[in-house]
């Protein structure tokens, strides 16, 4: 939290200041997604191998060819209807490998989210931006690097900063 957000928190209560502090402590911090794939499916997108951070050496995880699929909790959907996102909004996507014999899903290397809250994440657009390695819950990116993924996520501020466009069907 800047000083320039604290100072009118200081004019606060003691008992809300413990409050409060304990949000600034989490600032940045993005909660892993329990349980997403409890949530609508949005879609799917194929990344061949020779796409952008896939092909460099030394790679960049996941370092393969992979299948995202991307799930929305209910609040995403409200958003991904309205263009309006609420807070507790999440997006997620998974990222699994191709077996490129078969063309099934192999293991999972990543999964990536955006979690709404728009005072936490209000330097990235409301957003908090997170990956976590398959089997962990601790979140890959600190303040920076979520900021790159902003920087991208901003093509879209248009569009509450998600570039999924919802088809009902
Ligand atoms: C260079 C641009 C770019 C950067 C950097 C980027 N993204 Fe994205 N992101 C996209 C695009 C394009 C899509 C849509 C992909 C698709 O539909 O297959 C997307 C989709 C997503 C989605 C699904 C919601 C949506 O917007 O459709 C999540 C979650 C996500 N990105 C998280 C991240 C995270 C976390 C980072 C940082 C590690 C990141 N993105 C960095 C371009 C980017």
């Amino acid at each position: 939290m800047t000083r320039q957000r604290l100072l009118p928190i200081l004019l606060l209560t003691a008992g809300s200041l413990t409050q409060l502090s304990a949000i600034g402590a989490e600032e940045g911090t993005v909660p892993y997604p329990d349980g997403y794939r409890h949530g609508t499916f949005l879609h799917s997108s194929l990344v061949a191998s020779d796409f952008g951070p896939f092909k460099e050496r030394p790679c960049v995880k996941p370092c393969t060819a992979g299948i995202f699929h991307f799930y929305a909790n209910d609040k995403a959907m409200k958003g991904l209807r309205t263009g309006s996102y609420p807070d507790g909004a999440i997006i997620t996507e998974e990222l699994l490998e191709l077996m490129g014999d078969t063309g099934r899903e192999g293991e999972r290397h990543m999964v990536g989210v955006m979690v709404k809250n728009s005072r936490r994440y209000a330097a990235t657009g409301g957003w908090g931006y997170g990956t976590y390695d398959s089997g962990s819950r601790k979140n890959n990116l600190d303040v920076k690097a979520q900021d790159a993924c902003y920087q991208c996520h901003l093509r879209r501020k248009d569009h509450g900063f998600v570039f999924t466009d919802y088809v009902e069907r």
